[in-house]
């Protein structure tokens, strides 16, 4: 996580430091901080909080300078304090760091550095960098430009861990240094000025190229030119100077309170978006161009093995239901945050579906390098294609679902079971699936933007549910087939955003102790559309409420049995039973998100939480 900002160019820095820190700030916000090189000193400012609190600071305490870094905050070692903020300096004050991962041997470094008579300020990971790479700095004899480079090339070498950083040095002028390894990195040359970032969207407008860095090179640059070297000292290659398209910012919040609300609202345009073009009619299948893989070779795969974390492994599970069906072809799902710590059976014949809205998920790229290294086929599946994710991946598919700001993932999420529903239709296309039943699924793909603009059409329903059960002190989510990762995802909407425990079950699993938590005060969200499961599901609704349990319903209109059974009932529109997971999870949202409301809860900057966990 953490976000990092560098410029250096011809005039002040903090106007770019600071738009540009905000539009990171989804990779934390729990602080932020700034440091220019200002008359040959090193000026700071940091605030706890978002880039807002950060702004506030500055406009209390001005500065300005040229060069500039930037951090916005997602703590990992030591508490979310002042102290705690980046940059942090070395030991002369001189140099000022900014660091986005994990040093995993910070412990030892920084009793080195005791020893060696240092003495820190803060109780992060970071500082010792900072301390390490000026002490090699400092005992050596040019400190020029190369020094700094030498010295970081000196002291990484001793790092464990991963790192991207960002550093400038009093001394040195006009000159801004960083590095990466395991944590990304983009160097963007704008016509005046260059920039070091975490994330090529935090340039948006400003630099006409941009340089992906690789692991463990080292950028220095000036403000008119750059150049790469190796950690370990050996020759780097070439740099890739690429023409980027960041996708338009969501600027605002189009009239909604939050950026939650606006992308739940933005769902049927997303859907659209995501089917445009990729539907064949005439051949009655789904074509993703960028999979880069004939019908021949996709026909050749023996497995899929879908995974991801948290929200985009409830869509995995929910599409591993989905392409077993139409496809007939062995689907697994993986845990990305657990995948490389067992030894899965890989090989040529597997494909692993590497799913990420952000594609920059720390565990989720480590699948995907564990899985390359292991021989598989590699496919991202990520709304920012530019991504690591997009780009270290074979080939991939992208979301097309906008810039999802609210932490919690809601249009991606949608956007991410209808892509693995186009996978089952064009994987069963070129194996059994019959053009008839192939243009079933189509003509429902057609009605889905339609579908989930009616579900919406329910919010003050659901609202007025949200409000009858605000004051619950626990929920359980249930649901069965498809539905039963829907339910998963509808506890952890409801878990981030309201801060209430909640979880969620295949229904068939009450029996075998969820029951056990049934009581009056707890009520149950059961996933029960009109489907060949549905009496099973009034089943379990009945056992529920012969122990007194309130059960709210989530059903399909027209359905007469639910309303009489239980305390409240929502009925969406009727849809072909592989849709219904998508109007769940729409009604789902939408009642975590007015439960959050009502409980003044930060719906879009839930406590604690990342947009994009860039760590392990
Ligand atoms: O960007 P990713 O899809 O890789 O993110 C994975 C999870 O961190 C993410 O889905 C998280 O669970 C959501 N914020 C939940 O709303």
């Amino acid at each position: 996580m953490c976000g990092i900002v560098g410029t250096i160019g011809k005039t002040d820095t903090l106007p770019f430091l600071l738009e540009g820190l905000g539009r990171l700030e989804y990779r934390g916000y729990d602080s932020a901080g700034v440091a220019v090189v200002n008359e040959n000193e090193i000026k700071i400012r940091k605030a706890v909080g978002g880039v807002s609190r950060l702004v506030e600071e500055v406009g209390r305490n001005p500065v300005q300078g040229n060069p500039g870094i930037s951090h916005t905050r997602w703590a990992t070692h030591g508490s979310v304090t002042t102290e705690n903020a980046h940059p942090h300096l070395d030991a002369s004050g001189r140099l000022a760091l900014v660091h986005n991962g994990v040093v995993e041997n910070h412990k030892h470094l920084r009793e080195e550095l005791v020893g060696r008579g240092h003495t820190f300020h803060s109780q992060t990971d970071t500082e010792v960098l900072a301390h390490l790479i000026g002490e090699s700095f400092d005992q050596n004899a040019d400190r020029n430009r190369s020094a700094l480079v030498h010295a970081m090339q000196e002291a990484l070498r001793h790092v464990r861990g991963t790192y991207a950083i960002a550093l400038i040095h009093a001394d040195l002028g006009r000159f801004l240094a960083a590095a990466r390894s395991g944590s990304p990195l983009v160097l963007g040359i704008g016509k005046d000025a260059q920039f070091i970032a975490s994330d090529a969207a935090a340039l948006d407008g400003w630099v006409q190229d941009v340089v992906f860095l690789k692991d463990q090179d080292i950028a220095a640059l000036d403000g008119e030119s750059f150049h790469i070297a190796k950690v370990n000292g050996s020759e780097a290659a070439v740099p890739k100077l690429r023409k980027i398209e960041v996708e338009a910012r969501a600027t605002g919040k189009g009239g909604f309170p939050h950026f939650m609300l606006k992308e739940i609202h933005e769902q049927p345009h997303a859907l659209r978006e995501a089917m445009k073009g990729r539907i064949i009619l005439e051949e009655a299948t789904a074509r993703f161009t960028g999979l880069h893989r004939t019908n021949e070779q996709l026909r050749d795969l023996k497995r899929i093995i879908l995974t991801g974390c948290g929200t985009t492994f409830h869509a995995a599970l929910a599409g591993e239901y989905m392409i077993e069906s139409l496809a007939r072809i062995p689907v697994e799902c993986d845990y990305a945050s657990e995948f490389r710590y067992r030894n899965a059976p890989l090989d040529s014949e597997t494909a692993v579906f590497v799913m990420s809205q952000s594609g920059e998920t720390a565990d989720t790229l480590a699948a995907l390098r564990e899985s390359k290294r292991k021989g598989a086929l590699t496919l991202g599946i990520c709304n920012n294609v530019f991504s690591t994710i997009g780009r270290e991946s074979d080939g991939g598919i992208g979301l097309r679902a906008g810039v999802e700001i609210g932490v919690a993932a809601t249009k991606t999420f949608t956007s991410e079971l209808l892509i693995l529903a186009m996978l089952g239709l064009m994987l069963g296309r070129i194996r059994d699936l019959s053009q008839a039943d192939a243009m079933e699924v189509i003509e429902g793909l057609d009605e889905l933007p339609g579908l989930v603009a009616r579900t919406l059409e329910r919010e003050q329903i659901i609202a007025s549910i949200a409000a009858k059960y605000a004051t619950a002190r626990n929920f359980l989510f249930m649901g069965r087939q498809a539905n039963f990762p829907i339910a998963l995802e509808g506890a952890l909407k409801m878990k981030e955003i309201t801060y209430i425990p909640s979880a969620g079950h295949p229904s068939a699993e009450l029996k075998h102790g969820i029951i056990a938590l049934i009581n009056e005060e707890t009520p149950t969200i059961v996933l029960a559309p009109q489907d060949e499961v549905f009496e099973k599901n009034i089943s379990n609704i009945e056992e529920i409420k012969a122990r007194r349990g309130p059960v709210i319903a989530i059903g399909s209109e027209g359905d007469k049995s639910l309303e009489s059974l239980c305390d409240a009932t929502i009925l969406l529109p009727a849809a072909p039973t592989f849709l219904s997971p998508f109007l769940n999870t729409v009604a789902l949202q939408l009642l975590a998100y007015h439960t959050a409301v009502i409980h003044g809860c930060d719906v879009d900057k839930p406590r604690n939480l990342a947009k994009s966990v860039t760590v392990e």
